[in-house]
């Protein structure tokens, strides 16, 4: 790649001064383009030499953030729903149809107050269990995720770390803002599963048990569906700590469970409450290879900010994983 700059760099001067050049003068032309290439080239070999004695400057001051080293505490739930999901923003409205679609297709059977029924996979491979048992892994300050699971389980675990968040979550249990009412109100839209819940708030009472915990000490083979928003590449700087806890998740499911995950591509930290908290950046790439031994993947969907709603200058999409534990 940096060859290939390095060459157009020099084509490009050569027919620059070529068509400058007159008969009488192209000796003492050739000699000063001569020169100059030669230059030119001297400081590029430089410039690489540099590039393989040294790191990239990048990573030489990169500062490496594991989960563990994070006072998750200090993470302030009022805070971030001011910024994130006081109100129902383009992104958000996209991401919610997208895990409203995928769930209601996912074929999960469940009713209300029927007992014993469970995923839809074909009744010769129901699970035994006769309870429904959903997960939302490091919920934070947000509802929506578990939300669309709520129809089609008897209990939603919400699983996380931060003791300021866990108050938070414990507190919205008994009675949800109406901020989450609009959320809600999108999974409605033209969806029976959800529209036949009468009441969301009383429903997320009944079947949401808090949990705090660490997702690197999630059970194995439990849970029926899960999601889990905005964790993985969000609670560390780490390749490993990404790919591990896309492991970890995946593998609490029950094979065959249906999951989203959600991630903000391309994201190396964020700040809330004045916190910066770390993220190590994420594409498309990094996530498909993460899920590939461990998921049947239906979509990765890139879903992008409505006009001016951008959460950060420099942050342009969101990415969401949809499939089924293998
Ligand atoms: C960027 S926030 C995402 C919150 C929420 N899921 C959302 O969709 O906005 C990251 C969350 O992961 C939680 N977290 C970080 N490390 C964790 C861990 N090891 N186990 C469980 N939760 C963790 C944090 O406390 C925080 O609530």
């Amino acid at each position: 790649m940096f060859g290939q700059d390095v060459q157009s760099h020099v084509d490009l001067s050569v027919s620059g001064a070529q068509s400058a050049i007159s008969a009488e003068t192209e000796p003492v032309v050739r000699e000063r383009r001569t020169r100059k290439i030669r230059r030119f080239l001297s400081v590029v070999s430089l410039i690489s030499l540099l590039g393989w004695v040294t790191p990239p400057l990048s990573k030489s001051r990169r500062v490496k953030v594991r989960n563990a080293d994070v006072d998750w505490d200090q993470f302030d739930p009022e805070s971030y729903i001011a910024v994130n999901y006081r109100r129902v923003r383009d992104d958000d409205r996209q991401i919610v149809n997208l895990i409203g679609d995928h769930f209601a297709q996912a074929g999960l059977k469940f009713r209300p107050g029927v007992k014993g029924n469970s995923r839809g996979v074909g009744d010769s491979e129901r699970p035994a269990a006769s309870t429904v048992v959903a997960v939302d892994v490091g919920c934070g300050a947000n509802l929506y995720p578990a939300l669309s699971m709520l129809p089609f389980a008897h209990k939603v675990h919400l699983i996380e770390r931060g003791a300021a968040n866990v108050a938070w979550l414990k507190q919205q249990r008994l009675k949800f803002d109406h901020n989450w009412l609009d959320f809600w109100s999108i999974l409605r839209g033209g969806r029976p599963d959800y529209e036949r819940v009468r009441s969301p708030r009383t429903m997320f009472r009944q079947k949401a048990e808090v949990r705090q915990g660490n997702l690197f000490d999630l059970p194995v083979d439990t849970y029926d569906l899960g999601t889990m928003f905005f964790v993985a590449e969000s609670m560390s700087t780490e390749y490993e700590e990404f790919s591990g806890a896309m492991t970890k998740f995946i593998g609490s499911l029950h094979p065959g469970a249906p999951f989203a995950v959600a991630f903000m591509e391309d994201s190396h930290g964020y700040e809330v409450d004045g916190i910066q908290f770390p993220a190590f950046g994420v594409g498309k790439d990094e996530i498909t290879l993460a899920l590939a031994d461990i998921a049947t993947l239906d979509d990765v969907a890139r879903v992008t900010y409505g006009n001016g709603e951008q959460l950060r200058a420099d942050h342009h999409a969101m990415l969401v994983a949809m499939g089924r534990r293998c």
